[in-house]
């Protein structure tokens, strides 16, 4: 089957160790069923992957992706939830594509209980943003941020998947939204989506009680100088270095809390699709590439300039 994978990996040129071309049919051990594949969104996990980044030598070739949308074997419309349970993790799990093959071919297999009911109202392009980037928002947001008992929140990078995920989210759940971007054109798209668009590092109207930060070093002062005290700084990403220089001072006078999080769990993915299908939220899409253009895709996302999602869709 066609098939998008790392064949090697290359730090200063992530695109030069993509490979796109055929691999085998997945294998399917007992209680794992094959989804074939309807679309599939690219994050930026898949860009870390082809420079080593949590993917050892030994698993190459490896199938990237992590999100899908597809048709189960009995013709159900499915989203697949991308975490699966691995003893030799030491997280206790893997996202698709580090132990098991990714989605960014025809058919992956998962096990059974990886499969969420699809809702109707969603397209198979919309329903593959949401397990991994729009899931790790959500996670960020409301079991980890408490964003029900916040008045106002700030999204750090919001041109980026989650970040504008977030945005999306936070606006929905009522919440005063500011979000920083470096990019004008940017700034300007996510004030069409109801936040206040800043630049990187502005100083704020007001403290905000939950601040979403994937950006890491190069944001993170900001995220500390903009806490209301009490604040919940819920990490899920460093893009920019993972080593900030953290004011403690601030920390504690402040009593703030700094939260990591990863992904999020098949409730939570149940909760957010059930949440975009009832209040009508779509996800914010950069641009939906034909599987034949993916490595045009990548490039997409490796040029730092999208907003929002790079979706595959895999009927074309
Ligand atoms: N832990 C988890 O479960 C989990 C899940 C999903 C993602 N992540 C991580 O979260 C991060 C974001 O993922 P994504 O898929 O949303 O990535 P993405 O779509 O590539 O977005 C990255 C965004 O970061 C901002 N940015 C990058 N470099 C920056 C810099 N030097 N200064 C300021 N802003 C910068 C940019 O925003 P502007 O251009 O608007 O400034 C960019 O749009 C990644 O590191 C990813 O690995 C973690």
């Amino acid at each position: 089957m066609r098939a998008a994978f790392a064949s090697a990996f290359n730090d200063d040129d992530p695109l030069a160790a993509l490979t796109v071309g055929d691999r085998p049919e997945p294998e399917q051990p007992d209680d794992w069923v094959t989804v074939e594949v309807r679309a599939s969104s690219l994050n930026h996990h898949d860009l870390w992957s082809l420079r080593g980044v949590g993917l050892s030598a030994e698993r190459l070739p490896m199938i990237l992706g992590c999100d899908a949308a597809g048709v189960d074997p009995a013709g159900n419309d499915v989203v697949v939830y991308p975490l699966v349970a691995d003893p030799g993790d030491p997280r206790g799990a893997s996202i698709l594509s580090e132990h098991y093959q990714g989605t960014f071919a025809e058919r992956v297999a998962v096990p059974r209980g990886n499969l969420l009911p699809k809702p109707a109202g969603l397209s198979f392009t919309d329903a593959a943003c949401l397990p991994t980037a729009w899931l790790t928002a959500y996670r960020m947001l409301t079991t980890k941020g408490r964003v029900d008992s916040a008045d106002a929140v700030l999204v750090q990078g919001a041109g980026g998947g989650v970040a504008t995920a977030a945005v999306v989210l936070a606006v929905a759940l009522g919440k005063r939204v500011y979000a920083t971007s470096r990019d004008a054109a940017k700034r300007e798209r996510i004030a069409q989506l109801g936040a206040t668009a800043l630049e990187p590092g502005a100083r704020l109207p007001e403290r905000v009680d939950v601040v979403i930060e994937t950006v890491g070093a190069a944001t993170f002062d900001h995220s500390l100088k903009s806490a209301a005290p009490g604040a919940r700084i819920v990490v899920s990403g460093a893009t920019a270095g993972h080593e900030p220089k953290v004011n403690l001072r601030r920390v504690f006078a402040m009593q703030l809390e700094i939260v990591g999080t990863s992904m999020g769990t098949p409730d939570e993915l149940a909760a957010l699709l059930r949440l975009c299908a009832e209040r009508d939220i779509r996800p914010v899409v950069d641009d939906v590439y034909g599987f034949s253009e993916v490595t045009a895709a990548f490039a997409r996302l490796h040029s730092g300039d999208v907003f929002g999602k790079v979706v595959l869709d895999h009927t074309r």
